[in-house]
């Protein structure tokens, strides 16, 4: 199975306590930026640098920036961008965060609303983290499309939460419910946990991007997290820390609750699960998918 992956890390191991959510959304963004580079990066980078080659500026826009993380490292390595990023969610995003350039500008925005740009507005929007809290996420793509200039690019970077066993093993009973449970919720708001690993055919049948965009399908590190140094350490190591781990999963925790499972059952599962998760001989991971697209 390991052989299916462009990339895959081995996780090191043990469990411990909750982050903040300012925390836990910045220790995954770089997670997955250090499994996702140094293409995901590169060809960015490439795709701004051509167009800032014939002298013109370029406008980028994140969407559900969360704490802004990618857009102010856009705004500042590219002092010839404009930056926006947009959240739905105002109080997740960094106040008063300024890219060296003043390139960079924040505004909150429900994606799932019509946009308010104009057609062909974009050079480049990026798109990660947003599966769970998208409900037609096929819509999504067919109006980022439309806002995105002809020759743009449009990258987008989801990963499924369902755990699979890195070395081919069913995975335990109570991984399992968590699974379903996280399935049902997701289903119930309308979104498909499984929908990343369709980006790439729901891009090439929107029937307005360059044929057989590039794409990356990777593993995210999903148990036997260590304890050493802290999150931000490990995350850049392609490690999954014990305390990312944990808060990744009581976030996810409280998304059952409002979706009506019951509280002490779930707290069975819960610690059972992060038991799982800790055993040293497991290696779970989560499917990380992106895609990278132009269009016509
Ligand atoms: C998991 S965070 C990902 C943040 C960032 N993109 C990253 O990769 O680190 C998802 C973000 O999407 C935002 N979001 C959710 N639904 C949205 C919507 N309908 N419109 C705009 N932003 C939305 C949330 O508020 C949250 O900040």
């Amino acid at each position: 199975m390991p052989a299916l992956f462009d990339k895959i890390l081995r996780p090191n191991s043990s469990i411990g306590h909750s982050l903040s959510e300012r925390d836990r959304i910045n220790a995954s963004y770089a997670l997955h930026k250090t499994i996702l580079d140094p293409y995901h990066t590169q060809v960015i980078n490439t795709h701004l640098h051509n167009i800032h080659l014939s002298q013109r500026r370029t406008s980028v826009l994140d969407v559900g920036t969360g704490t802004g993380t990618w857009a102010i490292e856009v705004a500042n390595t590219h002092p010839f961008s404009d930056v926006l990023g947009v959240d739905i969610n105002w109080g997740m995003m960094t106040h008063g965060a300024r890219s060296k350039h003043g390139n960079l500008d924040f505004a909150a925005v429900d994606v799932e609303e019509p946009l308010p740009w104009p057609r062909g507005s974009f050079d480049l929007i990026h798109v990660k983290g947003l599966l769970l809290q998208i409900s037609h996420y096929p819509r999504l793509i067919e109006k980022l499309a439309m806002v995105l200039r002809p020759g743009g690019l449009l990258v987008v970077a989801e990963f499924d939460p369902t755990h699979i066993s890195a070395d081919g093993y069913e995975t335990p009973r109570c991984l399992r419910q968590w699974d379903a449970c996280v399935k049902a919720d997701a289903g119930g708001r309308g979104a498909n946990i499984h929908f990343p690993s369709q980006i790439a055919s729901v891009i090439a049948g929107a029937g307005v991007f360059v044929s057989n965009p590039y794409s990356q399908y990777l593993a995210i590190p999903a148990s036997s997290h260590t304890n050493r140094g802290d999150p931000f350490s490990a995350a850049r190591s392609g490690q999954i820390h014990q305390q990312l781990l944990s808060a990744n999963m009581r976030k996810t925790f409280a998304d059952l609750v409002e979706y009506g499972y019951n509280q002490p059952d779930l707290e069975v599962m819960l610690s059972n699960c992060l038991a799982e998760l800790s055993n040293p001989n497991a290696w779970y991971i989560h499917r990380l998918y992106a895609v990278y697209a132009i269009r016509l």
